[in-house]
């Protein structure tokens, strides 16, 4: 019998699939301390894993430990490094969460431009008759985004972005120009060059080396006075000091942040009291329908690890 780890509670779903296989035994466990995770992990063939840490020290201590299976896409909670020493296999809910994340995007571009908190607090607090001296709304139709990052949820998005009637740009130097073009999208080369020039911006890389602070107050500054920004990637990728300082400076229209550099942000973060900006907390992929498939998808790809049928677009290159 092999022994899962579940380490945050996923959704029911996932683990009626857990108990209806006589081949698997798993236990929940929300505590995410270090130590306690490396006593429990110890015994363990597999492991899914929602936002918690996976450190090296943990994953060490896995004497069993075959495969981790990420509740989710990103994988940067997770030591690359002593997953591969160890010969763990990292799989991912690669088809799970894409539209709900492109959905997330939508809804605070339209929440930003139609000022969204604004007008709601305009009526509820008496001030209907107020309307017409409220600062005007904006469309999206005929106006630039650039969706940075063309992988499942840049694919997800830019589909959203043409039912809007928006001219839609991409930035992502490993996906080619017919493959963008194909869906609608205009390849770009140049992140900065074409920053100046758009109404929007929406961010889907991984977060790394090479895409940490990539948004900082330089490009900021460059941008169009009504572009609105959204991040629903990865915290770190947007430099937050420069975003408060752009806002507040009107170098740009708003931003739309689901994911922050600290999670959850610090009391003294300055863009919590930004009123040019609308905030989630990390939920962007937290629709029911795509909490089931996470749920799903995460013990399913253990299963199929061990069926030897996981397929290689849910594996992590290490
Ligand atoms: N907010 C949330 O709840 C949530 C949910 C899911 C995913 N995410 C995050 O969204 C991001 C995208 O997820 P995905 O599933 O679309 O990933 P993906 O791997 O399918 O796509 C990422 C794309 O980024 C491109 N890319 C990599 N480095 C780049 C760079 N330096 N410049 C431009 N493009 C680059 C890759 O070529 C790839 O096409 C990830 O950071 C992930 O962690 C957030």
């Amino acid at each position: 019998m092999k022994k899962i780890l579940i380490i945050q509670p996923i959704h029911q779903e996932g683990i009626k699939l857990l108990q209806n296989n006589s081949e698997y035994e798993y236990e929940i466990v929300e505590n995410t301390d270090i130590n306690f995770l490396k006593s429990k992990i110890k015994s363990c063939d597999g492991v899914s894993i929602r936002t918690a840490n996976l450190s090296g020290e943990v994953i060490e201590a896995g004497d069993n430990l075959k495969i981790i299976s990420r509740h989710g896409v990103g994988y940067d909670n997770i030591d690359l490094e002593a997953s591969k020493k160890k010969n763990v296999t990292l799989a991912i809910t690669a088809t799970a969460n894409a539209v709900a994340v492109a959905e997330h995007v939508m809804f605070m571009i339209l929440n930003i431009s139609k000022r969204g908190n604004m007008y709601d607090d305009t009526v509820k607090s008496g001030k209907f008759n107020e309307r017409n001296k409220l600062p005007k709304t904006v469309e999206l139709w005929n106006k630039n985004i650039l969706i940075a990052g063309f992988g499942r949820i840049g694919q997800a998005l830019i589909k959203r972005c043409i039912g809007f009637e928006m001219n839609v740009f991409v930035f992502d130097p490993f996906v080619s120009e017919e493959f963008i073009e194909k869906r609608g999208g205009t390849k770009v080369e140049d992140l900065s060059e074409t920053s100046k020039d758009m109404d929007a911006i929406s961010l889907h890389i991984p977060l790394n080396d090479k895409t940490k602070n990539i948004i900082n107050y330089d490009l900021l500054k460059s941008m169009k006075k009504n572009c609105i920004i959204i991040n629903a990637a990865r915290g770190g990728i947007l430099n937050e000091v420069d975003l408060d300082r752009a806002l507040n400076e009107n170098l740009i229209f708003g931003a739309g942040l689901d994911v922050f550099e600290t999670e959850p942000p610090t009391e003294n973060n300055p863009l919590l009291k930004n009123k040019k900006v609308f905030l989630s907390p990390h939920t962007a992929a937290f629709t029911e329908e795509c909490m089931t498939r996470m749920g799903k998808e995460t013990v399913q790809n253990i299963f199929d690890f061990f069926d030897g049928s996981l397929e290689n677009s849910k594996k992590v290159k290490l």
